[in-house]
């Protein structure tokens, strides 16, 4: 099972990496185009999402759109000892960030705003592969596995995808916690009704 998510993990990262930069803009303007068209989105307030890193879909369109509605966003900080996401508030994208764990972009010192997660009312998750369903394989640390469950006012939650990162199967484990929606650059996948219909 772990190696079966190790393998599809490396297979994403490839083809994630054969995308060039146009594509990868494109694709990430037009999977933000949709999701602006979402209630969900277009209700929230508070915001939770991942900085990206490498080839990641430009959340960066999310932020910069929340950051000039005045709206706040949050991104997560990681501590790799016990696993655990604390959420930080970002007010300013280009000022507030320096490269932290694992190479990915953390607050500065000055810019760490811990806040607690139940004002959260969307939360973009990352991964690397997703079912309809909303079943996900991410980096491999657990640590949405883990921070998800700790919401217990469940906000909803949402993942972004290129539509190769949907896969009819995935390896699923006990404590791995499916999203509400994907949001690709075709699609906009309702998770819960493919869950049902299983
Ligand atoms: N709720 C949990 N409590 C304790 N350990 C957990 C929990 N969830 C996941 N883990 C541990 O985390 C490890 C990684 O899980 P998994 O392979 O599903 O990562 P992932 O979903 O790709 O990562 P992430 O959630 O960070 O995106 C597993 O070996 C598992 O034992
Ligand atoms: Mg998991």
């Amino acid at each position: 099972m772990r190696l079966l998510k190790k393998e599809i993990r490396k297979k994403m990262i490839q083809q994630r990496k054969s995308l060039n930069s146009k594509d990868l803009s494109d694709k990430s303007l037009a999977i933000f185009r949709q999701l602006q068209g979402l209630e969900t989105y277009k209700n929230a307030t508070n915001l939770m999402t991942y900085v990206p890193f490498q080839d990641e879909i430009h959340t960066t369109l999310l932020i910069e759109d929340f950051l000039e509605r005045n709206l706040q966003v949050f991104i997560p900080v990681t501590k790799p000892k016990e696993k655990q996401i604390i959420i930080s508030e970002l007010l300013d994208l280009e000022k507030d960030l320096e490269v932290g764990h694992f190479g990915v972009l953390e607050p500065k010192a000055y810019a760490f705003r811990p806040k607690d997660p139940k004002i959260l009312d969307l939360v973009i998750v990352p991964g690397l592969a997703f079912t309809k369903s909303g079943y996900r394989i991410g980096f491999g640390g657990g640590y949405y596995d883990r921070f998800l469950p700790t919401l217990k006012h469940k906000p909803a939650t949402i993942a972004l995808a290129m539509d190769f990162q949907i896969v009819d199967s995935l390896p699923i484990n006990d404590y791995d916690i499916p999203v509400d929606m994907i949001v690709t650059e075709s699609q906009i996948i309702e998770c819960k009704k493919h869950r049902s219909e299983q």
